[in-house]
C-alpha cells in the first residue's frame, strides 16, 4: 500500500524538531483527520532556506509527507518554495494512496503558511 520512500520517511524521518527564532513558522491542521503540521524556516539574508525542521502530530502519511517537504525546500530559495505542490511531495515519494493525497496538501500548505510568516514578519520589520 505505500511505497519504500514513504515507509523510509515514515521510520527516519528527516528535520524533525524546531528552529528557534525560525524567520517563519507556519501551522496548519485538516479539520477532518485532526492532523496538524507545523513548519518552522531559517532564512537567510539572500533569501536562501538554510535550514527547515518540522513536527507533525498526525498519521503516518503526514509524517513522510512533511519529512520529504522539508527535503525538497532545503537550500531553495523562497520562489522556488513557493512553487512547491503537494503533487511534488507525491511524487518525490513515489505515490501515496489516494486516501491519503490530503495528508501531502497539508505538508504544502504548513510551508506556505511559514512562507506567508516569514514575509509577514519582514514586512514588520521594514516599518
Ligand atoms: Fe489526515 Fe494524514 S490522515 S493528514
Amino acid at each position: 500500500m505505500y511505497t519504500q520512500k514513504v515507509l523510509d520517511h515514515f521510520e527516519n524521518p528527516r528535520n524533525v524538531g524546531e528552529i528557534e527564532n525560525a524567520s517563519g513558522v507556519g501551522m496548519v491542521g485538516n479539520a477532518k483527520c485532526g492532523d496538524i503540521m507545523q513548519m518552522f524556516l531559517k532564512i537567510n539574508e539572500d533569501g536562501i532556506i538554510e535550514d527547515c525542521k518540522f513536527k507533525t502530530f498526525g498519521c503516518g502519511a503526514a509524517v513522510a509527507t512533511s519529512s520529504m517537504a522539508t527535503e525538497l525546500i532545503k537550500g531553495k530559495s523562497i520562489e522556488e518554495a513557493e512553487k512547491l505542490s503537494n503533487a511534488a511531495v507525491v511524487e518525490a515519494l513515489e505515490g501515496l494512496p489516494p486516501q491519503k493525497i490530503h495528508c501531502s496538501v497539508l505538508a504544502e500548505e504548513a510551508v506556505h503558511a511559514a512562507l506567508e510568516d516569514y514575509r509577514k514578519k519582514q514586512a514588520e520589520k521594514a516599518q
